[in-house]
């Protein structure tokens, strides 16, 4: 795996590609969605949550997780002393498909340029994926996600925490003697935990051999 993000797809700046996605054609959820749900949140932040796919009220309000399970995502936030001011929060694909069925793979494929832009964009710090779909996505493997959570993954240079969807979350449930709750609880645990580890953390002196930037080496 790169150490560095793969670079956007695009050559153009992240507000130009959020305008070409917002009519965007290029798969069937085009003809049936009412809005292209982008992001919400600070792009600019450090830490993004990805979801799996905008449900019935994203779809009419155009923007993520404003729903039951956004809901529950805003209060696991809110128990890190965080909210969307701190964060960003996407979806794997960006309409909604009808009926809430799964996101079929011509689908995934079509939106994944998206999501990678948002990637290049951002360059976070922490990715916490929510559920089968954007775990799978972020680590490149069939995992599961009840397989895949309790533990991190370094992956260019961002810490991966896999975690229940929190639509999961609240059918209730549990797995191993946990709950999917709890299991979530002491998932944002080590988000917060990270996060704090890389506040902390001395910020790198810039390498004396690394020229500061193109336009200093045109200078002689
Ligand atoms: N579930 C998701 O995965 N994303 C949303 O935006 C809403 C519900």
């Amino acid at each position: 795996m790169a150490e560095t993000f793969p670079p956007s797809p695009f050559a153009a700046p992240i507000e130009q590609v959020k305008a070409e996605a917002l009519t965007c054609p290029k798969c069937r959820l085009a003809q049936t969605r009412t809005n292209v749900v982008w992001a919400d949140g600070n792009l600019d932040s450090e830490l993004l949550f990805i979801g799996e796919a905008p449900g019935h009220h994203e779809d009419k309000q155009g923007i993520p997780f404003v729903g039951a399970a956004g809901q529950l995502l805003d209060k696991l936030l809110a128990e890190i002393g965080l909210d969307r001011t701190k964060a960003a929060i996407v979806n794997v694909i960006k309409c909604r498909p009808p009926g809430n069925r799964d996101p079929q793979q011509d689908e995934i494929d079509a939106c994944r340029p998206y999501l990678e832009a948002q990637l290049a964009h951002m360059k976070p710090t922490v990715i916490v994926t929510l559920g089968n779909f954007a775990t799978r996505f972020i680590l490149e493997q069939q995992i599961g996600i009840t397989r895949a959570r309790g533990r991190k993954y370094q992956i260019w240079g961002a810490t991966v925490i896999p975690t229940f969807h929190p639509a999961a979350a609240l059918r209730g449930g549990s797995f191993g003697g946990i709950s999917t709750m709890d299991a979530l609880r002491q998932d944002m645990a080590m988000v917060k935990e990270v996060l704090d580890e890389a506040a902390a953390a001395p910020i790198p002196e810039p390498d004396p051999a690394e020229p500061e930037s193109f336009d200093q080496l045109g200078l002689f």
